[in-house]
């Protein structure tokens, strides 16, 4: 199940995402917005990335104008790794070496055929773990507080 959310700025593309996941048959609940009437990132970010974070979803993809607001309130959350992508290989790469649980990508700035690009290889691609897991490990570790420096 995705977690799908957005603000105004991000409402078009999260529409459009929407009607590609139901194309492709991908399970997705939907944390609004639901109309193009200016809301704040941040709630819907928190809302959408709780749904990640309890085990009701097993992603979020996230949209706002830049996708940058919604990645920076995404990130606050504890056990969320939003990456804000514009371009394929990153979204690509963002699985295989930082095991995100959030895509974050702009309205104002992708078209939707390079959105749901970036979406499928979001979803399609596995963390690649080995000396991957190490540095996600010490992401974890600075949000929790235990990171330790080592010379
Ligand atoms: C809303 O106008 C816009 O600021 C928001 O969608 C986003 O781009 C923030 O980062």
């Amino acid at each position: 199940m995705i977690a799908l959310g957005a603000d105004h700025g991000g409402f078009a593309l999260k529409e459009e995402i929407k009607k590609h996941l139901d194309d492709i048959g991908v399970a997705y609940k939907d944390f609004g917005t639901y109309s193009p009437e200016s809301i704040d990132y941040a709630k819907i970010a928190y809302k959408t990335c709780q749904a990640v974070v309890s085990g009701e979803c097993d992603k979020a993809i996230l949209c706002c104008g830049t996708g940058i607001g919604i990645s920076m309130a995404a990130n606050k959350v504890k056990g969320i790794r939003a990456a804000c992508c514009s371009d394929y290989f990153s979204a690509k790469y963002t699985r295989l070496h930082n095991d995100a649980n959030a895509l974050c990508m702009g309205g104002r700035v992708l078209g939707p055929g390079l959105a749901i690009e970036m979406v499928d290889v979001f979803l399609n691609t596995e963390f690649e773990g080995g000396r991957h897991q190490r540095r996600v490990d010490q992401i974890m570790a600075i949000e929790n507080g235990t990171f330790q420096i080592e010379n």
